[in-house]
């Protein structure tokens, strides 16, 4: 049965996007079908990340009764199927949020998974996303507080009676002052469902309008992405096979060099 799941996080720029497009992207390599959705209508991000700042038809178009909902999804190369928000002021003023609700049952004919961003903090843009979940992922970083923010995040799910699949712990650089898996279980209350190390590959995947999950395949966020996405599906997924060999990595080094 085809589900809504809504990426979400107290504090902004914890790497909810990045969650959705590699999640998705994820989903998609266990041969799942996706749909990605940028519910982040004040600052949209999944167009820009993935190579398509400006779509002529848009979420936004579809809220507004102006296209249709097959009108405003497109086919990403990576195989998953997108629905961007507009960066127009003009069409992000006029357009009322609410009206997704009444998209539900829509969106779910599009996708086994369908996979939402969603804005930053507790305002009313972000609580409206999460009425349309089937369940929430809560996404953090390992410090005090993006932590407490996410703490928030979590009461506002449970008020609205939306179980919490997890807690996503992002951008994992292994520092001292960051807070382990047992810390923030414990003052979450919610299983974490995964931790993403903190990794370049993802930037340099951003550059180039992909999910870390396509254009580096065996890096360590791309394997933690997997590893979550199996999870989610009941899969098994060894991420230690799946690791660049050592002849792989000397090949790179050695091309890289110029002699
Ligand atoms: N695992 C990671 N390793 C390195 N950089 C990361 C990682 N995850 C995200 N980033 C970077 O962190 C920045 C913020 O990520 P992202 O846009 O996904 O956050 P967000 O929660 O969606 O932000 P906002 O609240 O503004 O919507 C981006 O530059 C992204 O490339
Ligand atoms: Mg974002």
């Amino acid at each position: 049965m085809s589900r809504i799941i809504v990426i979400t996080s107290g504090k902004g720029g914890v790497g909810k996007t990045t969650t959705a497009i590699n999640l998705g992207a994820a989903l998609k390599y266990f041969g799942e079908d996706v749909l990605v959705v940028d519910a982040n209508l004040s600052t949209p991000n999944i167009g820009v990340y993935l190579g398509a700042p400006e779509v002529p038809i848009s979420l936004n178009h579809v809220l507004m009764k102006k296209a249709k909902l097959h009108e405003a999804i497109y086919e990403h190369d990576s195989g998953i199927k997108i629905l961007p928000s507009s960066l127009s002021i003009k069409n992000i003023k006029k357009t009322k949020l609410g009206k997704i609700k009444a998209l539900r049952e829509e969106l779910l004919n599009y996708a086994e998974y369908v996979v939402v961003d969603s804005s930053a903090g507790l305002g009313k843009e972000s609580t409206t996303v999460l009425e349309i979940a089937d369940e929430v992922i809560v996404v953090t970083n390992p410090e005090l507080p993006a932590i407490t923010d996410a703490l928030r995040a979590i009461k506002i799910s449970s008020q609205l009676k939306k179980p919490i699949r997890g807690v996503l712990v992002t951008k994992v650089k292994g520092k001292k002052t960051e807070m382990d898996s047992d810390s923030v279980k414990e003052m979450l209350e919610e299983p974490i469902i995964g931790r993403i190390p903190h990794d370049e590959a993802v930037e340099e995947a951003r550059v180039l309008k992909h999910p870390v999950v396509h254009t580096h395949p065996k890096s360590k966020a791309a394997r933690a992405y997997k590893e979550i996405a199996a999870k989610l599906l009941g899969v098994k997924y060894d991420s230690r096979k799946d690791r660049e060999k050592f002849i792989e990595r000397f090949l790179k080094i050695f091309k890289s060099k110029k002699f």
